[in-house]
This record gives structure tokens, C-alpha cells and sequence, in this order.
């Protein structure tokens, strides 16, 4: 485990000289290894940045209608499910992971499947993964966010925020040959149907205006939070994954110092980055 700067403890492994949940060390070793299927849609992210809602909607779009089947193995989490269960999947699935690009499946490189990469802008991310991390029992953790934010800087699990969100700019930047579609959290809230559309025509299928509107709604926080109840994701009466859902929820837990000081942080990392984050809307 790792502690705050308070001396509270999270639990999390290191897995090859990084740091994630503790999930078995097999299977996250497997997602490099994982045989993919020439229509896998790849989800990466980093925690906590918008990975659910943007796995509803491609789900949704390659089925091409608004049913609530809930994919059988959760979301085909690449990073807890094993590979077994991956594969009693029906085609086309989509996969996500929130492991470096290097540990992605090697045949990410051959195959080149579609690649939906979402990120979502830091204070935010800090914000809902302290909460996740307070709720999810697998970190045993209860500290105060003020302890939490530095670890949140220097990368608690799955490493820094800023080590994965500068990574994949490069990895874009100089890999034209993968086929790479570019999401955030604050351009979805913004305009859903503008981005529907996008992953609507980066996945290929032909789907109308109508049944865009019907995903934006089908995948309204509210709804998309009330329709998922999946024990697993309930703790305290509260769903671990669907919390608040706007962009600026960290006004409310920043101290204006706090706030400072990250912005100090990210200037310093940041400084060769061409990435622009919305803070609020
Ligand atoms: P908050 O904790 O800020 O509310 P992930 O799916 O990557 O774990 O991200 C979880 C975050 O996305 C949580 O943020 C969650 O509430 C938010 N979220 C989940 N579904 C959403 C939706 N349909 N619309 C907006 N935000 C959503």
C-alpha cells in the first residue's frame, strides 16, 4: 500500500514497476497478451474520465438501437476480467483499459483496431477518483482529499494523470497509422450530439440524427445512473461509479491555495503539452 500525506493507507500492487488496484497481477499482466478480434473498439482512459459514458455510447451505436442489455461481463474491463471471459463476448466488443500504451495488447500494433481514447481535464479526475477510491473497498481507504491531492499528483493507481495524458499526445502525435478518435469529459457535457456524431462516424455506422438524440438521453447521467445498479457498484446506498457528473465539481472541494498550487504543478508538467482542458462550462 501506499499512505496519504496524512499516513492513511491505500491499497494498491505494483505490477512490473507500476502501480495499480489490487486486481489480480495475471490479468493485468494478461491485457498485453489479449488476442483481439479484427472489430474490437479499444476504450483507454484514465480512471475516472468519463470511461462508462463513453463505452455506453459506442455500445450503443454498434448495436444500433436503445436496448438496456447490460454487456455480461460489466464493461469487458480488460484490467479485471480475464481473457476467458473476454472471449464469450459476441463481436463487436469493446474493451477498455486504463493501462499505459505499452502494456496495451501487442496487438494494438498489427491489428490497428479503433482506439477511443476519453481524458478528462485533472481537478476534476482528482476529485471523483478520491471519492472512488474512498468507495471502492479494494483501496481500504477513508483519508480527507487535502491528504489525498498530492498522492492524486504523483499517481496513486495506475500511476500519474499527467504521465498517461502526455503519453498518449506523443503516442498521437507520432503514430498517423493508428486509428485514434480523441474524446473529453467537458466536450460530451458540452455538446453530446456534436460528439455522438464524431464516435458515430469514426466507429463507421450509419445511424441518424434521431437515434443520436435517443443515446444522449439514454445516457443522460440520471438515467444512465439510475439504470445501473449492479451490486458490485453500490456502496452505502451510493453508485461508486455514477457520482455527480459535471465538469467543475472540484470548485467545491479546491481550496483557492490548493488550487494554486495545482496550477503551479501543471505549468511545470505540462510545459512542453499542447493539451487545452475545460475547467468548467
Ligand atoms: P464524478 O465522480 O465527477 O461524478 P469512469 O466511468 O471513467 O469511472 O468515470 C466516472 C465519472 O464519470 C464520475 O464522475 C461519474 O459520475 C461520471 N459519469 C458517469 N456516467 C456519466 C454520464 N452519463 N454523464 C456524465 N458523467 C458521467
Amino acid at each position: 500500500y501506499i499512505q496519504d500525506a496524512a499516513g492513511k493507507n491505500i491499497t494498491v500492487q505494483d505490477v512490473d514497476g507500476r502501480l495499480y488496484p489490487s486486481f489480480k497481477p495475471e490479468v493485468i499482466r494478461g491485457v498485453s497478451s489479449l488476442k483481439l478480434r479484427d472489430d474490437d473498439v479499444i476504450l483507454c482512459s484514465f480512471p475516472k474520465s468519463g470511461t462508462h459514458w463513453s463505452f455506453e455510447i459506442c455500445r450503443l451505436l454498434l448495436n444500433g438501437r436503445l436496448d438496456i442489455d447490460i454487456i455480461p461481463k460489466g464493461y469487458l474491463f480488460a484490467d479485471a476480467v480475464p481473457e476467458s471471459e473476454l472471449n464469450e463476448v459476441n463481436s463487436p466488443r469493446i474493451i477498455n483499459t486504463h493501462v499505459r500504451f505499452d502494456r496495451l495488447p501487442s496487438d494494438v500494433k498489427t491489428k490497428k483496431p479503433k482506439i477511443v481514447y476519453i481524458r478528462r481535464n485533472p481537478k476534476d479526475v482528482a476529485v471523483s477518483f478520491y471519492h472512488h477510491t474512498r468507495k471502492m473497498e479494494h483501496y481500504h481507504y477513508d483519508g480527507k482529499f487535502k491528504d489525498y491531492l498530492p498522492l492524486f499528483i504523483g499517481g496513486v493507481a495506475y500511476g500519474s494523470w499527467f504521465d498517461y495524458v502526455l503519453e498518449w499526445e506523443t503516442i498521437i502525435a507520432n503514430n498517423q497509422e493508428l486509428s485514434i478518435l480523441e474524446l473529453t469529459y467537458e466536450d460530451l457535457k458540452e455538446d453530446p450530439i456534436r460528439e455522438i456524431r464524431r464516435v458515430s462516424d469514426f466507429l463507421g455506422v450509419q445511424r441518424n440524427e434521431d437515434f443520436f438524440e435517443g443515446i444522449k438521453d439514454f445516457c443522460n447521467f440520471s438515467t444512465m445512473k439510475g439504470r445501473f445498479k449492479d451490486k458490485m457498484e453500490i456502496k452505502d446506498g451510493h453508485n461508486i461509479f455514477y457520482r455527480k457528473g459535471e465538469v467543475g465539481d472540484w470548485k467545491n472541494w479546491f481550496t483557492v491555495a490548493q488550487n494554486e498550487w495545482f496550477d503551479r504543478i501543471y505549468e511545470k508538467t505540462m510545459t512542453d503539452s499542447k493539451l487545452k482542458f475545460k475547467y468548467t462550462l
